[in-house]
């Protein structure tokens, strides 16, 4: 197939060739198109036979479904058959722009979009020539980015031609992309909305205009095997270069540390700006350390051309995960395969703290200094999962009617029984604690022997004997006027009820005043000060 070229990087004097690949998309073809995240192969989202074309081009596996693209707001309404007001209040803020929102799907959009999937993700670029090129075609576009499936994303139109010449009908040249990486990926279709893929749009961001936003599990880790990916992509090996990518965990000095230590392992770095005397190594740089934007307009391209130079096996350095790092890091330890190294271990620290102290604020701020959160209360679900063996143990003991008809932990049932007194109460902990405790201890582990810090957030961390496995125990403290406020805001739960929570809570405060270190969480604390405590604590000061 001969493929025709154009340069458009100024859509208001290409009006002819705007037209004409509006045209070739229209009749079915295929064009790769320039969008400020990442080159994009598009075809007429409305016709399954064109989008059929792009899964052949890229080589991509048939159940890994299509982002569609609009250019004007409205076009979400043929496209989505609810749009939530959570979606208008997103298009507001960051539409044009590098986010993708997913949404229950309408009949327009063909399986081969949706992969069969009964949802849709919709996406409006801000790049100019993106934007002309869909109003020229006249119908949204299904775009997956343009590279053959597995490899880098392309962020230049020469990765777009190495890629795709004589596989399609056009490739439309606007610039080098500014983002660099793919757009965040977030589900408006899920209870609770939750992030899929990380991007230039920020968690911190998305929850400015939702309030409560998840984190999905695979966006820093890979997928367990028999998962079921909430995105489909997830589960694909992706943005890999030929090379064997590492990740050398630590600060540089450590990093330069441990290429000296091991010598002749490596064959090239993948450093920051500025960083190149580091090491010996021949290196290649992807942005500065403290402008995570300089980082996503770079990585893809390193990664190429670290192919080019030959190279073999890579130590790289990894990004803070905080903003837009998270989906730097999100890319890059899947280059890396998820390989990790280094020669220290990873410190166990244990959190405990009243209601209302703000254990979760201190273990957010942890996780975006890079350490492992094992949260006790998310243990404990799994472990009380449908089907579970101490699930099952549960309903013998407290009676079936703790069941769901669906055969789930009726939570609200089970409270009732299990704090009516302190005998069952005992009950319910002697058969879910030794399961939680192990689950936690495992996942703790396992991220320390990573080089992780890991840190257990468990309300009875005490009281159970979680602090023993603890390198380090904390309490989160914060006046009783300051909590009590707190979850009454947060918890929409009456005085009365806060008062009895504060009241089952007497005996692990009371051992929690033997934890090894105190963080002060109080209503005048700012994040700078919580930051600094912990990073007090964790420098062992
Ligand atoms: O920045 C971008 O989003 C680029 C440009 C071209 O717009 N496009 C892009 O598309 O990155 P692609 O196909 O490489 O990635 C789309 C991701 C995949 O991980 C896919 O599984 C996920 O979005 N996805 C698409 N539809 C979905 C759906 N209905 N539910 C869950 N995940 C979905
Ligand atoms: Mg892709």
């Amino acid at each position: 197939m001969e493929t025709k070229f154009y340069e458009i990087k100024d859509p208001s004097t290409r009006v002819k060739e705007i037209a004409e690949v509006g045209a070739i998309l229209r009749k079915g073809g295929l064009a790769a198109i320039p969008t400020e995240t990442v080159y994009g192969l598009a075809a007429n989202a409305f016709d399954g036979e064109a989008v059929g074309k792009i899964f052949a081009a890229k080589g991509r596996p048939q159940d890994n479904p299509l982002i569609v693209h609009i250019a004007d707001f409205d076009e979400v309404y043929g496209i989505a058959r609810e749009v939530p007001d959570e979606m208008k209040k997103l298009a507001e803020k960051y539409w044009p722009g590098p986010l993708t929102v997913i949404l229950p799907k309408k009949d327009t959009i063909p399986h081969e979009v949706s992969a069969g999937l009964d949802t849709v993700a919709i996406r409006m670029p801000s790049h100019p020539t993106a934007a002309a090129i869909i109003r020229a075609a006249g119908v949204p576009l299904a775009a997956p980015s343009a590279n053959i499936s597995g490899f880098p994303s392309p962020t230049s139109v020469q990765h777009v031609a190495d890629d795709m010449t004589g596989r399609i009908d056009a490739i439309v040249d606007g610039g080098d992309c500014e983002f660099g990486i793919e757009s965040t990926v977030i589900t408006l279709a899920s209870s609770v909305p939750r992030l899929l893929r990380p991007g230039a749009v920020t968690v911190e961001q998305l929850k400015e205009v939702l309030g409560e936003v998840e984190v999905d599990e695979a966006v820093l880790n890979p997928l367990a095997k028999d998962a079921v990916a909430a995105s489909p992509g997830m589960k694909y090996k992706h943005y890999s270069p030929r090379a064997q990518v590492y990740i050398v965990r630590g600060d540089k000095y450590e990093y330069a540390q441990y290429l000296k230590d091991h010598k002749g392992e490596a064959d090239y770095a993948l450093l920051f700006e500025g960083e190149e005397e580091l090491t010996e190594l021949p290196s290649v740089t992807f942005g500065r350390e403290d402008e995570p934007l300089t980082q996503t307009h770079r990585l893809f391209d390193a990664l190429r051309e670290l192919d080019e130079a030959g190279a073999k096996t890579v130590y790289a350095r990894s990004p803070s995960t905080e903003g837009v790092g998270l989906g730097v890091c999100n890319r890059l330890y899947r280059a890396a395969a998820f390989r990790f190294l280094t020669d220290k271990k990873g410190k166990i620290l244990g959190i405990s703290g009243a209601s209302g102290a703000g254990k979760s604020t201190v273990c957010e701020l942890l996780a975006g200094m890079g350490a492992v959160i094992v949260d006790a209360d998310k243990i404990a679900r799994e472990v009380t999962a449908k089907g579970s063996p101490v699930l099952t143990e549960l309903a013998e003991i407290f009676g079936a009617d703790i069941l769901t008809e669906a055969g789930e932990l009726d939570r609200r049932k089970l409270a009732a029984k299990a704090f009516a007194n302190k005998e069952n109460n005992e009950k319910l902990i002697s058969v879910t604690h030794p399961a939680i405790i192990r689950t936690c201890e495992n996942r703790a582990r396992a991220a320390a022997d990573e080089g992780k810090n890991a840190v257990i957030d468990a309300p009875l961390l005490f009281t159970s004997g979680l602090d023993k496995l603890c390198d380090l125990t904390v309490r989160v403290t914060a006046d009783r006027e300051t909590r009590l406020s707190r979850i009454l805001s947060r918890d929409g739960i009456t005085e009365e009820e806060a008062l009895k929570r504060f009241g089952a809570q007497t005996e692990e405060m009371k051992l929690a005043e033997n934890a090894d270190a105190e963080i002060r969480n109080g209503a005048n604390e700012s994040t700078e000060s919580l930051k600094r405590q912990i990073e007090e604590i964790l420098s062992g000061k």
